[in-house]
């Protein structure tokens, strides 16, 4: 079974067509890198997808649950979306506990839960500090904790490292990394960073003018031109 699958996926806004007639399917544990300039639909997919936005037309499944059961999907899933704020007077430890809470957790578990994936995103030693000391790659990491709290089957994950230096890029891929690869769960990472795509990815969909461009593992969509940024120019109108 297919972890995610769209079919025809569309979104207009009036006149504005988001995104336009996206088909596509994500395997279990796989790190699907979602790519296109800014304004290609790469957030709209996401907000689609995690049931956050109604489709104008188009059909799809996460793990198996029909879109058209958001509580179940939203059960499937964990996300970090594109501007995440975050409570700055509580510390790491006090926000994944409340979140574990808010899942249903005991207070016991929500506790273990929270040293846990501290630990998993490399903040243990920070989990007694206020989130407002925290740095911006520190926050986003906290971010993807939170979105592995409920233990997800898909993980989307909305430009995780947009504005971070190169080292805070790093962590945050290496941490992707590794939830993919411990967890088994289905990753997408939304990103108009081509080098970091492929770092961590196995696949790809580039998206332009809301349109799917090209969709399949890297080292075939990439065959034609023998580089991904060579592919992305060659398929997209990049504006930035
Ligand atoms: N709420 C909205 N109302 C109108 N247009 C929107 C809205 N959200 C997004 N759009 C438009 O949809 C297109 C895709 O946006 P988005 O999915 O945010 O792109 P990306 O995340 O790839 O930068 C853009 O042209 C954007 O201006
Ligand atoms: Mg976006």
């Amino acid at each position: 079974m297919a972890a995610i699958e769209a079919i025809d996926l569309t979104k207009r806004y009036g006149a504005r067509t988001a995104l336009d007639g996206l088909t596509f399917a994500a395997q279990p544990g796989e790190v699907v890198g979602l790519l296109g300039p800014n304004g290609a639909g790469k957030t709209t997919t996401i907000r689609l997808l995690t049931t956050i936005l109604e489709p104008t037309a188009g059909t799809f499944t996460v793990g198996g649950v029909p879109g058209t059961e958001p509580d179940r999907v939203r059960r499937q899933i964990g996300v970090l979306p594109e501007s995440a704020g975050y409570p700055g007077r509580q510390t790491g430890t006090e926000y994944l506990r409340y979140a574990a809470r808010l899942f249903g957790r005991s207070r016991a578990d929500a506790r273990a839960v929270a040293e846990r994936l501290l630990a998993d995103v490399g903040l243990a030693d920070r989990s007694s500090a206020r989130i407002s000391a925290y740095s911006r790659g520190m926050r986003q990491r906290l971010g993807i904790a939170r979105a592995l709290v409920n233990e997800p089957a898909v993980v989307f994950l909305d430009e995780p490292t947009l504005g971070l230096d190169p080292a805070g890029q790093h962590e945050i891929l290496a941490t992707i990394g590794d939830i993919a690869g411990h967890r088994g769960a289905t990753v997408v990472l939304s990103t108009h960073t081509l080098s970091e795509v492929e770092q961590v990815c196995g696949t790809v969909i580039i998206l332009d003018h809301g349109r799917l461009q090209a969709a399949g593992p890297i080292d075939e969509v990439v065959a034609g031109t023998g580089s991904l940024s060579a592919t992305f120019r060659a398929l997209t109108e990049d504006r930035s």
